[in-house]
């Protein structure tokens, strides 16, 4: 995994929004795997600031609470129209969220793994890090050969995510992810962390051995990741100063 550390989240957003961008000029079709959550919110800024053209890109979500329609406000459906679909050229019969209300959830997972394989495959991944080291809403213990389906989310997740809810409670139970075994499929990865929080997830997932108990740890066995850190993500490597690779 190659590891870069950047001084702090805005230059980790401008930075991400490089790698997306280069991919977009070279492939205006690229087929894009995209989080959500807190730290990629500055990515999403940049990415429109950059004044790319997604008008052929394939985007593909990694995730949507269960039992959240599009216009509930933290519906990831509705997080990527405030974020990003609002503000740039992308065609909306090119963006892909699971459907967190689909009566028929099995075959619902199915239909997002055929549209990802009838798009070509992920070109470009770009994951968010959970406190418990989750990617997506594959939490502690999801089999690495795992694929989109419908999951129960973790307590501490349910935790770290009721500040966008008012309350843990109000935190959707259950999830429709893309598994681990499809986001390694992708043919290149870009994990984001940001802020003190992450630090010690960061170390484990980076200096750690893979573990399924850290489900980001799969992505040691991929060939093409990089790590975007801001300095208080990085502050526990052992080599956490400037540019570094694992
Ligand atoms: P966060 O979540 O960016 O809101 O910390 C990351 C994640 O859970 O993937």
């Amino acid at each position: 995994m190659r590891v870069e550390v950047l001084a702090n989240d805005d230059a980790l957003s401008r930075r991400a929004t490089e790698v997306v961008a280069n991919l977009v000029r070279r492939r205006p079709a690229a087929v894009l795997g995209l989080p959500t959550g807190g730290t990629p919110v500055g990515f999403y800024r940049e990415l429109v600031r950059s004044g790319v053209s997604f008008r052929q890109v394939w985007t593909f979500n990694l995730d949507e609470y269960v039992g959240l329609g599009r216009s509930h406000p933290q519906s990831y459906y509705a997080y990527m129209k405030r974020h990003l679909y609002d503000h740039v050229d992308l065609d909306p019969g090119r963006t892909h969220i699971p459907d967190g209300m689909a009566l028929d959830w099995e075959a619902e997972c199915r239909r997002y793994e055929a549209l990802i394989r009838k798009a070509g495959g992920l070109d470009l991944v770009v994951l968010g890090l959970g406190h418990n080291g989750h990617i997506g809403f594959n939490e502690p213990g999801t089999p690495w050969n795992s694929r989109t389906r419908r999951v129960r989310l973790a307590e501490q997740t349910r935790q770290a995510n009721a500040r966008f809810f008012g309350s843990a409670d109000l935190v959707p139970a259950e999830a429709i992810t893309m598994g681990i075994g499809t986001i390694l499929e992708a043919r290149r990865i870009l994990l984001l962390a940001s802020g003190p929080a992450k630090a010690s997830t960061v170390r484990r997932v980076l200096e750690g051995p893979p573990d399924t108990s850290v489900p980001a740890t799969a992505l040691q066995t991929h060939s093409d990741v990089t790590v975007l850190l801001d300095r208080p993500a990085a502050a526990l490597l052992q080599m956490s100063d400037g540019r570094a690779s694992t």
